[in-house]
């Protein structure tokens, strides 16, 4: 019997990364194999993110690209998974009634069960969408390969920025038990595995509906000590929830890297408030000088919205100043994107996109200088790095990251594979990368 076959595509967050695995998991188990291309798959699984509109039209056109494929191939089952699915549910059944799987964030590990019924009979299945039940979490999930691993630690959140989709599309918080997270980082090192990155849409509030006290600077402390992973990475931190015992946390912790990923989102506290938010500038400027002067070398990158309704350009140049003040290593910058259904949608004063468009460009050109210097930094230092692979579109360059998150590319040697921690120098400098050597093999 010919091999069956699986494709998935995933839009999004590490959050829904980490879905497709635990949807490729469950294909696997039913005896699917992966495929790079899906021309030729028998199931094609597009996984979906609704965060701004532009990530959904993008989405509409991929789902309508499969249509002649269907028609090609009557026999190949279409999946629409993760936020999009959650939310528009009726409206792809509608729209495209080529799909034959719509799979709610909250259902995902359902599939295995829907598919063996969807089977034999071909027909459209909803998937009985958000129970909010909370069971089901840790079914199907593929076992973590390669050097790096993305851990989820929570699923859901509470926060309801004004304007923000993922509440609802992702249900309330729900922390998986700590035994959980670290048995499954300790697989992974058995494996081989380098780093891991906690996930969750706040990591900060871990373990509220858990016994005993749990919070996410005790499951990071362990993780540290017992998982036996070299780097350990997680996000998103919200900055409302961080704070001091998460600092020393990550100041005495010995495979925790030295990078903070914090979302400011603007550096006006009206907006900020309207934001719903839940800090001002002010607490966000003392977390950072209290992080920086635990851990001198942390790198700290955000996520700034620009556009909100109501943002004035006053507004706006107090995120610019924000911003030049801070001097983030790298930043996220989004056109703010109406999202019906959240209070920021019928907010007034809603601002004109080439009014959001003008202001986008001032902040790129201004992180910009911003994430050149702070990479010039670096220049003359050695730094450890762990290796990718070779680059895409030289392999006589090796790529990596450094603890810090920064991508670095140097000169490929026999001594180089994927996996491989290194001391490199770095050389010199641009906006998103460095360019190093070896160590050891300098002749000087
Ligand atoms: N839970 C994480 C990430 C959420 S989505 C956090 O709180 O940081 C990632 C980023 O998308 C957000 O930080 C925000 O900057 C951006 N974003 C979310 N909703 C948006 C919207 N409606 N328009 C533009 N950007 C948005
Ligand atoms: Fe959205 Fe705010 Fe939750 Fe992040 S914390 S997912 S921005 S509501
Ligand atoms: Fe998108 Fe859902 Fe993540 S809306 S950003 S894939 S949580």
């Amino acid at each position: 019997m010919k091999t069956q076959t699986y494709f998935i595509e995933s839009f999004g967050c590490q959050m829904n990364q980490s879905d497709s695995e635990r949807i490729a998991g469950q294909l696997e188990s039913l005896g699917y194999v992966h495929c790079d291309q899906h021309g030729n798959a028998d199931i094609i699984v597009i996984n979906t993110c609704c965060v701004r509109e532009s990530a959904e039209s993008r989405i509409w056109g991929h789902i309508g690209a499969l249509k002649h494929i269907k028609e090609q191939n009557p026999a190949t089952i279409i999946i629409i998974a993760g936020c999009m699915a959650q939310k528009d549910q009726q409206s792809i059944f509608r729209r495209a009634p080529h799909v034959n799987i719509v799979l709610g964030t909250q259902n995902i590990d359902r599939l295995a069960d829907i598919l063996q019924d969807a089977q034999p009979k071909k027909k459209l299945l909803e998937s009985g969408m958000f129970d909010d039940d909370g069971l089901g979490q840790e079914a199907g999930q593929k076992k973590h390969q390669g050097i790096s691993a993305w851990i989820p630690i929570m699923y859901g959140c509470d926060n309801y920025c004004s304007y923000c989709i993922v509440p609802y599309v992702r249900g309330s918080e729900r922390s998986r038990p700590f035994d959980m997270v670290l048995a499954e980082a300790q697989a992974f090192a058995r494996a081989g595995g380098q780093e891991i990155t906690l996930l969750g849409q706040n990591v900060n509030s871990y373990g509220k509906n858990l016994p005993d006290n749990w919070n996410f600077p005790r499951l990071l402390q362990k993780i540290d000590r017992e998982a036996g992973i070299p780097r350990i990475r997680f996000m998103t931190s919200h900055p409302k929830d961080f704070g001091a015992e998460l600092i020393e946390v990550m100041a005495s912790g010995k495979n925790i890297c030295e990078h903070l990923h914090l979302p400011v989102q603007s550096g006006c506290d009206e907006i900020l408030q309207r934001m719903n938010r839940h800090y001002s500038t002010e607490t966000y400027r003392r977390h950072i000088g209290q992080l920086r002067s635990a851990i001198p070398d942390i790198s700290i990158t955000t996520d700034i919205i620009v556009g909100f309704p109501g943002e004035t350009d006053e507004m706006f140049e107090q995120t610019l100043a924000f911003m030049a003040e801070i001097k983030f290593d790298a930043a996220f910058t989004f056109l703010y994107s109406k999202r019906s259904g959240t209070p920021a949608a019928t907010m007034e004063e809603q601002i004109p996109l080439a009014i959001k468009k003008s202001r986008l460009k001032r902040l790129m050109d201004l992180q910009n200088s911003i994430s050149l210097a702070a990479n010039q930094y670096w220049v003359g230092k050695s730094v450890e790095v762990l290796a990718d692979g070779p680059s895409k579109t030289d392999p006589s360059v090796f790529s990596g990251r450094t603890r810090q998150n920064k991508i670095v590319l140097w000169p490929a040697t026999p001594a180089d594979f994927p996996g491989n921690t290194r001391l490199l120098q770095i050389m010199s400098a641009q906006t998103f990368l460095l360019r190093g050597e070896a160590v050891v093999e300098r002749k000087d």
